[in-house]
């Protein structure tokens, strides 16, 4: 029976079975040392010329990068290997001898590794982003399963915008036009008054001419949307959240972690409550340092990253302007320049994790907001529905799962933390 790297500690002193691909190999003569990875692992195998058949020998010789093989041998626990276990080989199939593999063990450019991106992902490190990827998912759907939320599902393809139409992908459908999705939210809102708190997790397109280390044009974003939660609550719930998917990453990734040469003790005191700041008091502290930012501007990101060095964890800009925020926040009801809404900013100058605020309950409001931001109130007919057949008070946000991972990871670009990036200048592979 086959087994994998990863469960080999289940083996120690037993003979196993591994279907797998050669890294790299070293050799003495009379000891070949193979590097072998199946996905789940590396392992170095040690093929000892004396001690094998001389089928054995001959086939582990064969091996170039990347080569297929079956490969049996008996596990000894190693406390100098990087795994813990090395195997000692006895049985080598080949499955097939790869051709020269493009990505050497040596150094390549961006754009290379970029174009090889289908080969690249079988790295050590790519592999770890992955693995930490999947966990971040995974945790996401425990704490969101943990804390009473139904999973919807909204739609890819819509009539409308959600977010402000400057980025919208358009297609045709048929004979109408639509639009890839820039976010769930409003349909979120509407299950949300169907079923309490509801999270979504998908696909999010913004056709966004930014060639920035944080912004992909196709992103997996998680929606929360909850009725009854006020803009305090909303806050309380995203630390809650961010929290739980860190700690379950430092828990359950210490070795992809450790591949990625990731300092965790930056990430070890992501608990409890983050701080807050308000956007009157970040402006005020931005000019303290010299920026000539004025109040009513959006912060880029250097402001955001100067912003966030002040503090040691996640930190929460709150109270926007109205004029530079989505239409459907809720306004302060003393201050209605600003909105009930905040970004959280991840520390070391990751940016914008997530944007959330309370909406708007208030039909006649939201109709005017239509009117403002000059939205065909027919188009979004359906939604106006919501704030006519029992409002509520709701909140949500949107997470990007891309800027989450680089932050945890520690990656110098968002590129990395998707399997195949669509960006600004690749669409390949
Ligand atoms: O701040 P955004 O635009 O918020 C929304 O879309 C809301 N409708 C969410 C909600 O309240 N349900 O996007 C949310 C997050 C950002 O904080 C950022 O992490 C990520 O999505 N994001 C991107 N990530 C990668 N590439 C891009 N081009 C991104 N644009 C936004
Ligand atoms: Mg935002």
């Amino acid at each position: 029976m086959l087994t994998t790297i990863a469960r080999i500690g289940q083996h120690v002193g037993q003979e196993v079975r591994l279907g797998c691909w050669l890294y790299n190999k070293r050799s003495s003569g009379k000891i070949q040392f193979l590097q072998l990875r199946d996905g789940s692992g590396f392992i170095q195998g040690v093929v000892v010329k004396a001690e094998v058949a001389e089928e054995v020998w001959e086939n582990a010789s064969q091996l170039t990068q990347e080569s297929s093989l079956y490969i049996t041998g008996s596990v000894r626990a190693d406390d100098r290997a990087p795994s813990g276990y090395e195997l000692t080989v006895t049985g080598v199939e080949i499955i097939q001898i790869a051709q020269e593999y493009p990505i050497s063990l040596k150094e390549h450019g961006v754009d290379f590794l970029m174009d090889h991106r289908h080969l690249w992902l079988r790295s050590p490190r790519q592999r770890a982003v992955m693995a930490v990827r999947s966990e971040v998912i995974r945790a996401m759907y425990e704490f969101f399963h943990e804390n009473g939320f139904v999973k919807v599902d909204p739609p890819i393809l819509t009539p409308t915008s959600a977010e402000g139409t400057t980025n919208l992908f358009h297609t045709k459908y048929f004979d109408e036009d639509a639009y890839l999705s820039q976010s769930g939210q409003l349909y979120m809102e509407a299950a949300a008054m169907a079923l309490g708190r509801v999270y979504s997790f998908g696909p999010t397109f913004r056709a966004e001419k930014s060639k920035t280390r944080r912004h992909l044009i196709e992103f997996w974003m998680i929606e929360p949307e909850m009725a009854f939660v006020d803009h305090e609550e909303n806050l309380r719930i995203q630390e809650a959240f961010v929290s739980h998917v860190v700690q379950s990453v430092l828990k359950n990734c210490e070795r992809e972690l450790k591949t990625l040469e990731r300092d965790t003790t930056k990430l070890q005191n992501v608990t409890g409550s983050f701080p807050r700041i308000s956007y009157d008091d970040a402006i005020k502290l931005l000019q303290e340092k010299g920026s000539e930012i004025k109040w009513g501007d959006d912060f880029g990101a250097p402001d955001e990253t100067m912003i966030a060095d002040h503090f040691d964890k996640p930190v929460f800009i709150t109270h926007y302007p109205t004029e530079i925020k989505a239409f459907y926040m809720k306004p302060h009801p003393e201050r209605p320049e600003v909105v009930l809404c905040a970004d959280m900013i991840a520390p070391e100058g990751y940016g914008e994790i997530i944007g959330g605020s309370q909406r708007i309950d208030d039909p006649e409001l939201l109709e005017k907001r239509f009117a403002e931001h000059e939205l065909s109130e027919e188009a979004y007919r359906w939604y106006m529905d919501l704030r006519k057949y029992g409002t509520v008070p709701h909140s949500g946000f949107g997470l990007g799962l891309e800027r989450t991972i680089a932050w945890i990871c520690g990656l110098d670009h968002v590129r990395e933390t998707i399997p195949f990036p669509r960006m600004l200048n690749r669409l390949y592979p």
